[in-house]
């Protein structure tokens, strides 16, 4: 079994004024190839922090973090973005299109900064575009779309690039329950194809649904759950 995430004794402080908060305590998380895991609990518990501490958006004040083989700490900034660009794909909660670009060029953006061959850019879209059923709309703006087809965009972009891991902040949090079944449908069906993905949410409902449950509770893991596999 391929071991994506180590996270070893995690600690992130963020210093605001003369306010301290201690948003991540001791985490230690591993993570391996073809997991679905859900990191769930209260608002301000830590969950957005420790993702974006997994999709190198912002560095632990102490402890260790390997990305497959890649001890993250000794990376130069360029290192950084080049290994984020390459091994990990992102969705925001808010999603995070840039509205003057079509579907098509918000998708092509990871791609555009590898500088791939312009057909090589326009095959990987398409197809990722018909992965999450969405080449009909190929040449929409953000605005013409959804709520949950924005989502969908949102996820093709971050699978163009073939990541690692799939790193997902509420994917249902701006979305009716109908639309937030359906990204999550979506989600498990990624999973079946061998998509290891890592999603924060706070709804119960939705972490049930991964097979391996982290629940944190004021930066700390309380419990880890695992489904049993039948
Ligand atoms: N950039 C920041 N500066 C200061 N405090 C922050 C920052 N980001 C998060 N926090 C604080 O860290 C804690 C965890 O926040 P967050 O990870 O966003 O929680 P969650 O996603 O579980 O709602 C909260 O107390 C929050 O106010
Ligand atoms: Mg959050």
């Amino acid at each position: 079994m391929t071991t994506i995430v180590t996270l070893k004794d995690i600690n992130k402080l963020f210093l605001k004024g003369q306010i301290q908060t201690h948003a991540l305590k001791d985490i230690k998380i591993e993570i391996n190839e073809g997991e679905f895991v859900s990191i769930s609990g209260p608002s301000g518990c830590g969950k957005s922090t420790l993702l974006s501490l997994l999709g190198l958006l912002d560095a632990p004040t102490s402890g260790t973090y390997q990305l497959t083989d890649i001890n993250v700490e000794s990376l130069s900034v360029d290192q950084r973005s080049k290994i984020r660009n390459q091994y990990i794909g992102y969705v925001f909660q808010s999603f995070n299109l840039i509205d003057h670009l079509t579907v098509f060029e918000n998708v092509a953006l990871p791609l555009e900064h590898r500088s791939e061959k312009s057909s090589d850019i326009k095959q990987a879209v398409e197809e990722t575009l018909a992965i999450v059923d969405m080449q009909s709309h190929i040449h929409h703006k953000p605005n013409q779309l959804s709520g949950g087809q924005q989502q969908r965009v949102a996820i093709a972009r971050a699978l163009v690039g073939n990541p690692k891991i799939l790193l997902v902040d509420e994917p249902t949090g701006n979305l009716d329950s109908r639309n937030g079944d359906l990204v999550m449908q979506e989600l498990i069906k990624l999973n079946k194809q061998g998509v290891t993905i890592v999603m924060v949410t706070h709804d119960e409902r939705y972490s049930r649904m991964a097979s391996r449950q982290i629940k944190i509770f004021d930066g700390e893991v309380l419990v880890e759950h695992q489904e049993a596999v039948v």
